[in-house]
């Protein structure tokens, strides 16, 4: 769907980067070395999780600081959210699951919106709403590429999908080589204690390493 309220097309955004890191950032002081070690290894789209204190002024610091990436808030789950995640400056908005009061007010908003969906009724919701570049959240414990093919059968073939909640290094491939998959998201490529212990150029390697790998 081309939404006009929206400053970026959802394509942009999936087809910007394979891999999509999704980020938890517990202090602010991380938030810009983190950012450009992901940019570093060739990664620019950037999922900032509100599942943290500080995630909102991670968003804002990481906008000012690293202007080649391209920042979304994720874990948005309800309007206050959407709300706060825009004003912090996200250029793309990620939520876990589909309600459609939220589904609603991101069609009204100024940045794409990607709702996740781990049902066939869910991504009916979406599509409803005019929803067409889905999470699939969580990936692997919903059944992973397996279901995501079952999935292909009934719907529309321009839907596409993120995959996130499980991917890692061994099982990523399979996902980006199904043909309705542009990117898919995981936490491995910015693991927690390298993020605590400040090492980036671990960080930068497995974004490399990833990517290599396509
Ligand atoms: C998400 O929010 O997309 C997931 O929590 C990421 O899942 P992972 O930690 O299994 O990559």
């Amino acid at each position: 769907m081309v939404n006009n309220n929206w400053s970026l097309q959802p394509a942009d955004v999936f087809e910007r980067s394979p891999v999509v890191p999704v980020m938890v950032i517990n202090k602010l002081e991380h938030a810009v070395p983190l950012a450009k070690a992901l940019v570093a290894g060739g990664i620019s789209v950037l999922e900032i999780t509100l599942r943290t204190e500080c995630a909102l002024e991670a968003i804002k610091l990481i906008k000012q600081e690293v202007p080649e990436a391209l920042v979304g808030a994720g874990t948005v789950l309800n309007e206050e959210q959407l709300q706060q995640a825009i004003d912090a400056g996200s250029e793309f908005i990620i939520t876990p699951g589909a309600s459609v009061d939220l589904l609603k007010a991101g069609t009204q908003s100024g940045v794409p919106m990607f709702p996740g969906v781990a049902t066939i009724s869910e991504i009916m919701t979406a599509l409803e709403l005019g929803y067409k570049h889905l999470k699939f959240f969580p990936a692997e414990a919903s059944g992973g590429v397996k279901t995501l093919k079952a999935f292909a059968g009934p719907l529309p073939k321009d839907i596409r999908f993120c995959p996130t909640g499980g991917i890692s290094p061994k099982n990523y491939r399979d996902y980006l080589e199904l043909d309705f998959i542009d990117c898919i998201g995981g936490s491995w490529i910015a693991p927690s204690d390298a993020i605590e212990a400040g090492d980036w150029d671990r960080i930068t390697g497995l974004c490399k390493e990833a990517l290599a790998n396509i």
